[in-house]
């Protein structure tokens, strides 16, 4: 690859804060190890609303869709709370999932040593926690039809939301967890409630087919997806990939995510499916947390959820596997020497803000 073409739309909020962190890592790589990253800035959510009335505008979309890969930091805030319904800033990133047809969305939950005494879990429960959730993001009960509320005239209203599964989506989303396990610890688990869902019995059916055709050498398991639930919080560590549905996915990924400790370390990356030609995916990289709007323009946002949502793009979208790894552990050995953001804050550590932290993991890397 000869330039790497990176997409940055910081957003809002704290957005634009753990953004510049980043920046500071791609301007270090280009230094230093010569990597190529050219990039270009663009505006969503609320900051791209009050400069031009949407939430994205049709020229960010277009860069979007040229990129090899979109940095997005957080959208939204109380400033934009009365924006219609279909401008709110959220849109913005509702057009890039659709039109990018981000439909993987991978979760990691990883337990950094030195925040294992903070998870909610025991600390041998946690400790050199590592697994992948990759939940389904572009169909399912969200987006099913009929989706309704009818009046029923009697005092009674009556809710609809339609589970619905094709073949080609269950085959795409395994593919990717099966692909993805063998750079792992090559185990994947499926979640569905295959004994009350009939498209649990689809999701069941074509995950086994998948592996059968074309993925035998993967560990392959299954499991209800509210055991699925239980398992995570009772063992965690049997896991290495877990691939599950879009409903069951945003809830299993929330668990596993709180496993580990703050919002404010989370990743999370949404890819497409390859092109036929080249390989190549779309994706999009962003944490998991919001624009914080109570701590914004302060100064002590943890930028390390962008940072590892950088890490994965290194990793998934440019194949730079061992700067990726490099990365993670630069911010564990910042952890390790006991620097904190105010969100991770414990006794005897020390209390560094937004851009400290960012320095501080350049230079381990
Ligand atoms: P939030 O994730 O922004 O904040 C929740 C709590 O966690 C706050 O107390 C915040 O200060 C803290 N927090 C979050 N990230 C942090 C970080 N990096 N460092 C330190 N502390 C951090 O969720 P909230 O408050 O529910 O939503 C705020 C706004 O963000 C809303 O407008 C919401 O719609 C939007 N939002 C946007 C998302 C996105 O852009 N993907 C996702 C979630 C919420
Ligand atoms: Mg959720």
């Amino acid at each position: 690859m000869s330039s790497r073409k990176l997409l940055l739309l910081p957003g809002d909020g704290i957005g634009p804060e753990a953004m510049a962190e980043v920046r500071k890592l791609i301007a270090a790589m280009n230094d230093r190890l010569g990597a190529g990253f050219e990039t270009e800035e663009g505006l969503v959510g609320g900051c791209a609303y009050d400069a031009h009335g949407q939430a994205i505008s049709e020229d960010d979309m277009a860069k979007a869709m040229a990129a090899d890969a979109v940095l997005f930091g957080a959208v939204g805030g109380p400033k934009w709370d009365a924006v219609p319904y279909e401008m709110r800033p959220e849109a913005g990133l509702l057009r890039l999932r659709k039109d990018m047809e981000l439909f993987a969305n991978l979760r990691p939950a990883i337990c950094y040593p030195a925040l294992a005494q903070s998870s909610s879990l025991k600390p041998e429960v946690v400790e050199g926690l590592d697994i992948l959730i990759i939940r389904e993001l572009t169909g399912g009960v969200y987006f099913g039809e009929p989706k309704t509320i009818t009046d029923l005239g009697n005092g009674q209203k009556r809710a609809i939301d339609t589970q619905v599964y094709d073949t080609f989506e269950i085959e795409r989303i395994s593919g990717v967890a099966f692909e993805l396990a063998r750079t792992r610890r090559n185990k994947v688990c499926s979640m569905e409630k295959r004994n009350v869902m009939k498209s649990g019995v689809l999701w069941n059916e074509v995950v086994t087919a998948t592996h059968k055709a074309k993925y035998p050498d993967v560990e392959l398991s299954h499991m209800l997806a509210d055991a699925g639930g239980m398992q995570l919080v009772r063992w965690p560590k049997q896991f290495d990939v877990i691939v599950t549905d879009n409903l069951f996915g945003d809830m299993l990924s929330d668990v596993a995510a709180m496993l580990t400790g703050s919002l404010g370390m989370l990743p999370s990356a949404s890819l497409g499916a390859p092109d036929a030609k080249t390989g190549a995916r779309k994706a999009l990289y962003e944490p998991v947390h919001g624009s914080a709007p109570d701590i914004a323009g302060q100064g002590i946002a943890n930028p390390i959820a962008m940072i590892a949502s950088f890490a994965m793009c290194l990793r998934y979208s440019f194949g730079m596997v061992p700067e990726a790894d490099r990365l993670e552990k630069a911010i564990a050995a910042v952890l390790d020497d006991g620097l904190r953001t105010r969100d991770i804050l414990s006794d005897g550590m020390t209390d560094v803000g937004t851009g400290a932290m960012g320095d501080a993991i350049v230079e381990k890397f």
